[in-house]
């Protein structure tokens, strides 16, 4: 995503932050529709970069996107955002795979706890209710995802917290996948758009 376009999305995200949602935000739908720009351009953006699946993914997770009842800790966060061609068109119905560790650093390796997938909606739209993961020996704070439109590649990633002192420490951090903190109604949201080539 070139820096402008980057920008524009994040400037209209920052502005709908203000908005009262708490009422959204209680029914626990998804991200509000405010934080949820359409977008339009017609730039070629970069791909989101691919980044290594590590070694706790697990295969035939199941159809969910609230992970709230995982566990009996952690600070909650929304993450979401749009999944995006390289012509900011949004797609539909592409699979978002998310799997990250509990409150106390560790992954279910056996069971499902902390591991879900989605489709994103027609407008393009994917979102988790999920925690804010925990760190473990070698790595900064982070989350796994997958995400693929349908018929396409799947791509492997990351996403990473601004802010984390870890950050630079890390070996496979790359700052082209920060989550964008957006405070909304009493919550916090954690924002980023995936670009699919
Ligand atoms: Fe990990």
């Amino acid at each position: 995503m070139s820096p402008n376009r980057r920008q524009a999305i994040l400037g209209i995200l920052a502005g709908a932050a203000a908005s009262p949602l708490a009422g959204q935000v209680a029914k626990g739908q998804g991200l509000p529709d405010a934080l949820m720009p359409t977008p339009s351009c017609g730039d070629n953006d970069e791909p989101t970069v691919a980044q290594t699946e590590g070694p706790y993914f697990t295969p035939n997770s199941p159809l969910k996107q609230d992970f709230t009842g995982d566990g009996a800790t952690g600070k909650r966060l929304m993450i979401g955002g749009l999944v995006l061609d390289t012509a900011c068109n949004p797609i539909p119905a592409a699979m978002i795979e998310l799997w990250h560790a509990d409150a106390a650093g560790s992954y279910d390796n056996k069971g499902s706890r902390y591991r879900g997938h989605s489709l994103s909606d027609e407008q393009g739209r994917w979102w988790f209710a999920t925690i804010v993961p925990g760190l473990y020996p070698g790595r900064t704070r982070h989350y796994h995802l997958k995400v693929q439109r349908p018929r396409g590649e799947m791509l492997t990633t990351q996403l990473y917290f601004p802010g984390e002192p870890q950050n630079e420490r890390d070996r496979i951090f790359d700052d082209r996948l920060l989550l964008r903190l957006e405070p909304a109604g009493g919550e916090r949201y954690g924002l980023y758009s995936f670009v699919l080539a």
